[in-house]
């Protein structure tokens, strides 16, 4: 058993009709208040009319506009206004983007360079500001983790900050607000939330605790995600879903564990900053591609484990043959689902897969702690074979 630290200041409000604590929630936190938001999906869901009522009597302002894979040049306008505005707290109110973006700005408004240079080195992060979130999508669990990833289009590159002051304050999770997400991105959130499991759970050392956490976690991701599809308004399938991302992140499931440097996110967000891509998409693609690639004798048992106690395998004496199958079962699921099997079908080539491998082994966790140590040569061979 490692030792490790675990530190979840957020508080968790979970449950339908939520929001009508919101008010209650935020009392204190000061009279000035940015809601920041994405493309318009809580315009028309009527979320937004439902969190401004809630902060009736204080000094609204709001920021829409934050994209998918939030963009640094966007964020950069909201440090701004918070400044003019002089800013007590946010409330982010969607996905991923927006919560990480809003974390973002949250460390640049005290920040007296560019907001960006704090994906470099986030020990510069100091004061921040406050924020709130309201979840709209279970994909990511940044609703309940201290880190947010940024894309920056001009220099290809997508990094992450984080603080320990970057968790939102409280979260509200309302499986309700996820009845309106398409099936690409309900999809894509749950391979989201399968990578994140498979990042902590295939290391060299687990523990039987956590490994029953992440596989009960695998479990009810694989079980409620073709029901959501099918019935988008399935509450009690929306809410596995949603509770199931939220504890993703926030190292929860890897107390104990051997620490993992999350290999695929790294290759992942490489893909993304380059060609703009679905995090969860690229992920489902990736993923069975690094398993196969990381099989070898030394990590077939594990591999072995997670074939017989998530689908059933029967027990081989040799752990290659159920891992290999294991493997392929993977894969199925993600297609199963509505994932691509390529990363050519959205639109991916090889060009610049070298420029990948270089930004990711400069930039990311060292990949030689991988469950098998990762090299550029590795790299390249999952993405080659992603393609
Ligand atoms: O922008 P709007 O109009 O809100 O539409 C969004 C967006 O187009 C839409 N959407 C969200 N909630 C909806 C909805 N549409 C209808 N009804 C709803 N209730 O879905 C689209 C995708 O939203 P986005 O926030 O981008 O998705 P997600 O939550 O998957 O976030 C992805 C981002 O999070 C990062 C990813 O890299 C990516 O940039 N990640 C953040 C992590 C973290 N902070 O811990 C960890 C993850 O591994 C991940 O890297
Ligand atoms: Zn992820």
């Amino acid at each position: 058993m490692q030792p490790f630290d675990l530190y979840l200041p957020t508080h968790t409000v979970f449950g339908k009709g939520r929001i009508e604590e919101l008010g209650k929630l935020v009392a204190g936190r000061g009279s000035r208040v940015l809601i920041t938001y994405g493309g318009g999906s809580v315009v028309k869901s009527g979320l937004l009319a439902d969190v401004k009522k809630q902060l009736a009597g204080l000094e609204v302002f709001e920021f829409g506009g934050i994209e998918p894979n939030p963009k640094i040049g966007t964020l950069r306008k909201a440090i701004e206004l918070c400044r003019k505005e002089k800013i007590d707290f946010m409330v982010a109110v969607g996905g991923g983007s927006v919560i990480d973006g809003t974390k973002c700005i949250a460390a640049g408004v005290y920040y007296e360079g560019d907001a960006w240079d704090l994906m470099y080195d986030s020990s510069k992060i100091g004061r921040t500001v406050p924020f709130f979130a309201v979840l709209t999508l279970a994909a990511t669990g940044s609703d309940y983790d201290n880190s947010g990833v940024i894309s920056n289009p001009e220099t290809n590159e997508k990094l992450c900050l984080a603080a320990p002051n970057l968790f939102p304050i409280a979260s509200i999770l309302d499986p309700t607000y996820t009845f309106t997400v398409p099936a690409w991105h309900t999809a894509a959130g749950a391979s989201d939330i399968l990578s994140h499991t498979f990042e902590q759970y295939f290391v060299a050392e687990g523990n039987e605790f956590s490994d029953s956490m992440c596989e009960g976690m695998i479990r009810t991701v694989m079980k409620y995600t073709p029901v959501a599809l099918k019935e988008p308004e399935n509450y009690e399938a929306r809410a596995e879903l949603m509770l199931a991302s939220s504890f993703g992140c926030c190292g929860l499931l890897s107390i104990g564990r051997t620490p993992s440097p999350w290999p695929c996110h790294g290759i992942e967000h490489e893909i993304s900053a380059w060609t703009d891509i679905t995090h969860g998409a690229g992920l489902a693609v990736i993923t069975p591609h690094w398993m196969r690639w990381s099989l070898t004798e030394k990590t077939a048992p594990r591999f072995a484990q997670y074939g017989e106690r998530i689908f059933g395998l029967a027990h081989n004496d040799d752990p290659m043959v159920t891992a290999n199958a294991a493997i392929d079962r993977t894969a199925q699921f993600f297609r199963s689902i509505g994932m691509p099997a390529k990363l050519s079908e959205m639109g991916v080539t090889a060009e610049h897969f070298g420029d990948m491998a270089d930004h990711v082994l400069a930039h990311w966790f060292p990949l030689d702690g991988a469950f098998r140590p990762l090299d550029r040569e590795g790299i390249l061979a999952i993405l080659n074979a992603s393609l």
